[in-house]
């Protein structure tokens, strides 16, 4: 036996006026689980304590809390010493239950036809991911934009696309979840990422969705103007002046020994929009002895398209992205947009390494710059964190510099087509992004994606700067502090 320390949400609407938080000593086994702890409390302490269970393992769904922020099965996730329980983020009927109905209502069930026929077994393979939902609605308690906008809800989405696939189902799904909000997910991943049955809500269900309403005609406009505009030149967003690409030759050499090399994917938004940022970052590069290639001829990813369901043009783009590096036979490709580097890592199958631009300035261990004294907080990009997988480089090179305060990691809402095709929502999340920014007190954001950093910009009154701009303002400080030296 050992004995832990939680804190528990406690709400009962018909007694208290607002919701509280109570702190228990709670004996339970080596090895317990959460629903472990709630019992015990239950038994032991508080028989008022209200919470859902039934199977007791990881089948029945009924049992879903936030632990320490995160929405996991109570009955699955190990019990840790000072933990947080609450309920989902959802309307609160009492302490960790909450109203499930508005949201499982809004899953489609199945409408057979007089003419039945069963689903071959290619259909059902086709099927197999997405159907071992359990509706403990974790994916629902973390989607940011059902927090902003009517938005039928990641469970649902899962659903439709299932019944698309099911000879079964009579109904047109596909016009359905357009009506439901298909368009308006960030992709964000967060649903995917908590989902205890690690259903790819967004690739295998909001995306697939987004191509066959695309077949049917139902592409936003503006989803339609990006992507002819990707058609005619190659690239997402228009050319406001002169390119990143018109400005740097194809090799930039390092200012010392050459200690790697590698070809650079710029992507639409640090080409034509930040190219301050990406020439920032060029200097960082070679400062620590990177050289880098530019191949002129590489064009969008196909973030914008892969995302909004418009698919058609994506093969003529990935082979022309793909010729552009592996003709000049560059083993390492480093992308410093979060959604291009998403993009190049899990949707294109590449013959060289892929790796975004803060794993590649650990890997090289790069000179320390001098630290400057401001206060920063650093906003996560969701195609970094969660379609990357990377959370502590960032925080590692920021630390170099500035004193980092954290905060929550939210979606800023400026993916998935959200900015062009729903601005309002785009900016009902922005401004959800501000909120946690004036809580920290911090004097900048950081961040380490150009959509990010250039949604961001126009919702905050703080500087939002890039992770190597922040890096290179450390080395002129330094370089400034030397020559100061030097003359004294
Ligand atoms: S990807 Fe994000 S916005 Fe889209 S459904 Fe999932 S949680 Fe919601
Ligand atoms: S999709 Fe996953 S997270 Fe969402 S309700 Fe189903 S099992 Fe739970
Ligand atoms: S109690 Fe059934 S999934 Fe946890």
């Amino acid at each position: 036996m050992k004995e832990i320390s939680v804190r528990v949400f406690r709400f009962d609407p018909s007694c208290d006026t607002t919701p509280h938080f109570q702190n228990y000593l709670v004996r339970v086994n080596e090895g317990a689980r959460v629903l472990h702890v709630m019992h015990a409390i239950h038994e032991d302490h508080d028989p008022s304590l209200s919470y859902r269970h039934c199977c007791g393992s990881g089948q029945c769904g009924s049992c879903a809390v936030r632990v320490n922020g995160q929405p996991v099965l109570a009955c699955m996730e190990e019990a840790r010493d000072e933990m947080t329980i609450e309920p989902l983020e959802l309307p609160i009927r009492k302490d960790l239950i909450v109203d499930m109905e508005p949201y499982l209502d809004r899953i489609s069930s199945l409408v057979p036809g007089a003419e039945f026929r069963m689903p071959t077994l290619d259909e059902v393979d086709a099927m197999k991911p997405l159907r071992s939902c359990i509706e403990c609605l974790a994916c629902v308690s973390s989607c940011p934009a059902l927090k902003v906008i009517d938005f039928a809800g990641p469970a649902a989405m899962r659903e439709d696309m299932r019944l698309t696939l099911d000879p079964r189902d009579t109904c047109d799904r596909i016009t359905e979840a357009v009506s439901e909000g298909l368009f308006t997910c960030t992709s964000c991943q967060a649903c995917w990422k908590v989902c205890p049955k690690n259903i790819e809500i967004p690739g295998k269900a909001i995306e697939k969705l987004r191509a066959l309403a695309n077949k049917k005609g139902l592409t936003l406009p503006r989803h339609q103007a990006v992507e002819k505009l990707v058609r005619e030149t190659g690239r997402s967003v228009d050319r406001l002046g002169t390119t990143f690409l018109e400005q740097v030759p194809e090799v930039l050499e390092p200012y010392g020994e050459v200690k790697g090399t590698v070809g650079f994917f710029v992507g639409c938004m640090y080409n034509m929009r930040l190219t301050q940022t990406a020439l920032d970052a060029m200097e960082v590069l070679r400062r620590n002895g990177i050289r880098i290639i530019i191949p002129r001829e590489q064009v969008c990813c196909g973030s914008p398209l892969i995302r909004t369901g418009q698919i058609e043009f994506l093969d003529t783009l990935k082979s022309r992205n793909i010729n552009a590096f592996a003709f000049r036979a560059i083993d390492t490709v480093m992308t410093m947009c979060a959604g291009c580097g998403s993009t190049l890592k899990n949707d294109y199958r590449t013959p060289f390494r892929v790796m975004d631009i803060n794993e590649v300035l650990l890997r090289f261990d790069i000179e320390p710059p001098a630290r400057l004294p401001i206060k920063a907080t650093y906003h996560d990009p969701c195609h970094l964190l969660r379609g990357q997988g990377i959370r502590t480089p960032p925080r590692e090179l920021i630390s170099k510099v500035v004193d980092l305060v954290e905060m929550p990691s939210i979606c800023c809402g400026s993916g998935g087509g959200v900015r062009s095709g729903v601005p309002d929502e785009a900016a009902a999340l922005a401004e959800n992004r501000r909120k946690e920014i004036e809580k920290t007190g911090a004097d900048i954001v950081i961040s380490s994606c150009p959509f990010c950093e250039f949604h961001i910009r126009e919702h905050t009154d703080r500087p939002v700067k890039n992770v190597t701009t922040v890096l290179l303002e450390g080395y002129r400080e330094k370089d400034r502090k030397n020559a100061h030296m030097e003359t004294c």
